[in-house]
């Protein structure tokens, strides 16, 4: 069991991993750096504000000062990945685009998997008061994914998702001559029926037959009960063409735009905190039972306490005290091991 929390600048945690033999065993890394929004934050407490951490990079070029920071650490990160791992980095419209670029040098452009579209944290849309605005409210944080190597895969990421059944109709535009054959008296002359001549016909032969002996229960049902495995054709009075019955789904596979899950949480008095939900998807989706997790700006230790859940492995780094002090108050329960690096 690896489970590791450093209190101490990430470059020296990762350089200790790097000399203690981690080079290529990480499986997952997610982090969550700092934006560059130029704002201090804090841990609320019920004894006051406790500075966390400054994100305003301050001196003479705020920007050259954050990226020189953010490269020897991104740099380190692609040494301690494991050949099929993967990276996900949590920003926002500040900074997303340069580090897109400096990952495409360190990481490679054909690594770049997805940038993914995710929730903001609270904020209040105040464009209503103003007649004219300079530039439109924004809604959104962004997750740069990359893996190490071009080869990785991954298990489609799926979400559940109730979708009821429906009827959608049976001819495409894709213009295929050899799909195009007679069903119900009609042949198409353009485009294709979607699935075979053969496929079809049993499609039609068993909704005839549901209608002959079971009509009186719903067809959803009715395919329950036959195992989930039959597929129906139909074609209704006045309607052009033949129409397939689609069934329902609970799950449904990801695209790029995760809405539906929350991205921040608001639990820890850790201003930044981010939500158990996004690390859960992020963590079970792209990471197997096992895997070594690592979080390098853990801040309040939402990617920990998601890992230690999950089955996985995970080390997190935060330099700031008061991240520390949340982590390990949400990581009682779990065994791990505290490297204080000067
Ligand atoms: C946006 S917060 C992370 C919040 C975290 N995801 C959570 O759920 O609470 C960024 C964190 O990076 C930490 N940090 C910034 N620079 C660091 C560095 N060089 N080494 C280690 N931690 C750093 C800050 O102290 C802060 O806690």
């Amino acid at each position: 069991m690896t489970n590791i929390l450093f209190h101490c600048d990430n470059s020296d945690a990762m350089s200790y991993l790097l000399h203690k033999g981690f080079e290529n065993k990480i499986d997952l890394v997610y982090i969550d750096p700092p934006f560059l929004t130029r704002d201090k934050y804090f841990l609320r407490t019920l004894g006051g504000p406790k500075l966390a951490f400054d994100d305003r990079f301050s001196g003479k070029n705020p920007l050259k000062l954050y990226l020189d920071s953010m490269y020897p650490r991104l740099k380190n990160i692609w040494y301690l990945l494991s050949p099929s791992g993967s990276l996900f980095i949590h920003l926002d419209w500040h900074m997303v685009h340069y580090i897109k670029v400096v990952m495409d040098e360190l990481f490679g452009y054909n690594n770049f998997r997805n940038e993914i579209i995710i929730k903001r944290g609270r904020r209040k849309n105040l464009m209503y008061q103003f007649e004219y605005l300079d530039r439109m409210h924004i809604a959104n944080d962004s997750l740069l994914w990359y893996s190490k190597y071009e080869l990785a895969r991954f298990p489609l990421p799926m979400k559940e998702n109730e979708i009821d059944s429906k009827w959608m109709g049976f001819w495409s535009n894709v213009d295929r001559p050899t799909m195009r054959y007679r069903l119900f008296g009609h042949v198409p002359e353009r485009g294709q029926w979607k699935w075979s001549r053969s496929r079809a016909a049993e499609a039609v032969r068993n909704y005839k037959y549901y209608l002959n002996h079971y009509s009186d229960v719903p067809l959803e049902q009715y395919w329950l009960q036959t195992g989930k495995k039959l597929e129906f054709i139909r074609k209704r009075n006045g309607v052009k063409y033949a129409e397939y019955w689609i069934p329902p789904k609970n799950k449904t596979i990801l695209d790029n735009v995760w809405l539906d899950v929350e991205s921040y949480r608001y639990s820890t008095g850790y201003e930044t905190e981010k939500h158990e939900e996004l690390l859960e998807r992020i963590i079970g989706q792209f990471s197997y039972p096992k895997a070594l997790v690592a979080d390098f700006f853990c801040g309040s230790g939402t990617t920990l306490v998601t890992a230690a859940r999950l089955a996985r492995n995970w080390i997190g780094c935060d330099s700031s005290s008061q991240a520390i002090q949340v982590a390990q108050k949400r990581l009682s329960n779990t065994n791990y091991e505290l490297i204080r690096l000067a």
